[in-house]
């Protein structure tokens, strides 16, 4: 069987086994839509509060907002209580998720001291109630996306595959990387090897994969799929390349130019979704990831920072890349 495949994940069928890790501040509908379109076989939304959508935060409410042409689409939730766990998932579901994910390894201070994050690694009861509730309060397939480690010369992956197998998950992902690493360092492949072998549910790798080798290397390691993280920043063809270069196909270049294009549309989509003002800002955030094949590039990033209307974006846009 060729390494990219079907994937199917509880009741969802995947195109394909490549997924578009969960960002905050990146992964949100538009970015999505454009993953999808791109090749992805699963895009992740960015991490959303179970405790803010029990107290009716309407930022985190917005968050869960699924988009006709986003499917299929996994809802990340965090928390540390079973009852706002529970509510979260229901509410994901409403709103039109296809998946749940809960996280457990984000490394962010402010998460792991609300007992939420990569600090459930240390308490696998904790870890095992919560996903529990979440798996039991919906009808749709829950996965858990946690990390190989929290400090180094550890290994948690294989408990941990097991621990999300026992409660129902129907995959996990498995950032290889330990917590202390945050999002740097090589990812450890045997770890991943070693967690595959451990469990029936699928195992997604995740860490470091921005070229078709690394994501060969690990499924070959027994993954039977590829989470993709900051390598599709700017890069949403990711997906659409690494299933060209490992089916044997020919992989487009993409120019500056093309890229401007759809860095354009992407910012139009921004704007049309948030709002001028929270749409401008937002793309702002990976402007030098999109324009960075530009000799003017770092120049224009300065400007752009200044500018507040999407005519002037257009403008500058136009002007300076001569789109
Ligand atoms: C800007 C940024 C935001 C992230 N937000 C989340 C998040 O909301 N939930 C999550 O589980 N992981 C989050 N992560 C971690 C990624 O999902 C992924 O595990 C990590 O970036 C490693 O993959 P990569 O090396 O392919 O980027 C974030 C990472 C980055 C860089």
């Amino acid at each position: 069987m060729s390494l990219i495949h079907p994937l199917t994940i509880g009741s969802v069928s995947l195109s394909n086994n490549l997924v578009l890790a969960p960002m905050a501040g990146i992964t949100d509908s538009p970015f999505r839509v454009l993953c999808l379109k791109d090749g992805a076989g699963l895009v992740c939304a960015e991490m959303v509060s179970a405790h803010a959508l029990h107290y009716g935060n309407a930022k985190s409410g917005r968050m869960l907002r699924v988009n006709p042409e986003e499917h299929p689409v996994s809802m990340q939730i965090f928390g540390s209580d079973e009852q706002t766990i529970r509510e979260a998932a229901c509410q994901a579901q409403a709103a039109g998720a296809d998946i749940i994910d809960l996280n457990a390894g984000c490394p962010v201070k402010k998460i792991n001291k609300a007992g939420a994050g990569c600090v459930l690694m240390k308490d696998e009861p904790k870890l095992a109630r919560l996903l529990t509730a979440a798996v039991k309060s919906v009808q749709i397939p829950v996965t858990l996306k946690t990390r190989i480690a929290l400090n180094h010369h550890e290994f948690l992956g294989a408990r941990l595959a097991k621990l999300a197998e026992d409660c129902g998950a129907a995959a996990i992902t498995l950032h290889a990387r330990a917590a202390v690493d945050v999002h740097s360092g090589e990812p450890d492949v045997e770890a991943l090897a070693k967690a595959c072998v451990a469990v029936k549910i699928p195992v997604i790798g995740n860490g470091g994969v921005t070229s078709a080798s690394y994501a060969k290397e690990f499924l070959a390691a027994g993954c039977a799929g590829v989470m993709i993280g900051r390598g599709a920043i700017g890069n949403p063809f990711i997906f659409r390349d690494i299933i060209d270069e490992l089916e044997g196909r020919p992989v487009p270049a993409h120019t500056p130019q093309k890229r401007l294009e759809i860095y354009s549309k992407l910012i139009e989509e921004n704007v049309a979704y948030y709002g001028e003002r929270i749409g401008i800002n937002r793309s702002r955030k990976t402007a030098g990831y999109w324009i960075n094949g530009f000799p003017n590039a770092s120049a224009v990033r300065g400007e752009f920072v200044r500018l507040d209307t999407i005519e002037e974006v257009r403008k500058l846009f136009s002007t300076v890349f001569e789109v």
